[in-house]
């Protein structure tokens, strides 16, 4: 593992354990994008796909039921693999995507959000791209930029006013926005043919009451309420979900989404 995405490793392992928490909200939240995700996994026969940064291994699954072939979902964080290998249905390994050496070819490679945290990008997709079969599909999801997504901006707002001193999001660096720039995934994909990068808009929903578990759990107010003195918690809280009124209409929280559906191919 490179000294960058043991960072990572420690970083996720930690979060891990408050996705597989609300690894259910999760699954409701990111709905739409497993959607697009499955619906181009079940173009073609699949024998053998892999999943990316798969996290709790929900995409994994969902893939694996709609193909029937033989899934494999990576992840760099023992907590995300610990609670993916709850279910079965699918196979889930432990290690880094950046330098691993899979067994296997696959025929696809997809990912939901799990390319954008590599220390070395360009590095990582060649690596991934010694696993594909010669013509294998490569699908991921990944976000635009945070003016485009403006829940998540309201949390990155959030974290900061309730832990000024939290690092700042180096918008280069391993993070969510790291691809918001189409130019970057372009030259990630140096050595992928037929890279098409298509903006794709949904709106995200949950339940209301599941607003302050998703928040508590997830994202960078789940860090900053971690790194906040415990008696204060309650009260942070409150002001966190006070900070999501606009997103809140009739007992649902509903928000828009602004990412890039990212295809490619491996050379023949
Ligand atoms: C935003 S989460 C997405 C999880 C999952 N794909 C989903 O949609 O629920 C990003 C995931 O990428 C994983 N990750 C980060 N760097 C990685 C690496 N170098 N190799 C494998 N997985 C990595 C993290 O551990 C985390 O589970």
């Amino acid at each position: 593992m490179t000294e960058g995405n043991a960072e990572q490793a420690a970083l996720w392992n930690t979060s891990g354990q408050g996705w597989a928490r609300v690894q259910d909200i999760v699954g409701q939240v990111m709905r739409p994008f497993e959607e697009l995700l499955v619906r181009k996994a079940a173009e073609k026969p699949r024998r053998r796909v892999l999943d990316v940064g798969c996290g709790t291994g929900g995409v994994t699954r969902a893939v694996a039921a709609a193909t029937g072939a033989e899934c494999v979902g990576v992840d760099i964080a023992e907590s995300m693999i610990a609670a993916a290998r709850e279910h079965d249905r699918a196979v889930f390994v432990l290690a880094d995507a950046q330098t691993h050496t899979f067994e296997e070819r696959f025929d696809l490679v997809v990912s939901r959000f799990g390319v954008m945290f590599f220390a070395d990008s360009r590095a990582a997709f060649t690596n991934i791209r010694r696993a594909a079969e010669p013509g294998a599909d490569l699908c991921f999801v990944t976000w635009r930029a945070p003016e485009e997504n403006p829940f998540m901006q309201t949390a990155e707002r959030v974290a900061t006013e309730l832990i000024p001193d939290l690092p700042a999001r180096d918008p280069d660096g391993p993070g969510p926005f790291r691809f918001a720039d189409p130019d970057h995934v372009r030259a990630a994909l140096d050595g992928w043919a037929d890279v098409e990068v298509t903006p794709i808009d949904r709106t995200a929903r949950l339940p209301e009451e599941a607003l302050v578990p998703y928040l508590s759990n997830m994202g960078p107010v789940s860090r900053a309420l971690r790194q906040a003195p415990e008696d204060e918690r309650d009260r942070l809280v409150g002001r966190v979900r006070h900070a999501f009124d606009g997103f809140v209409h009739g007992g649902e929280v509903s928000f828009p989404t602004a990412t890039w559906l990212v295809t490619a191919s491996a050379p023949l």
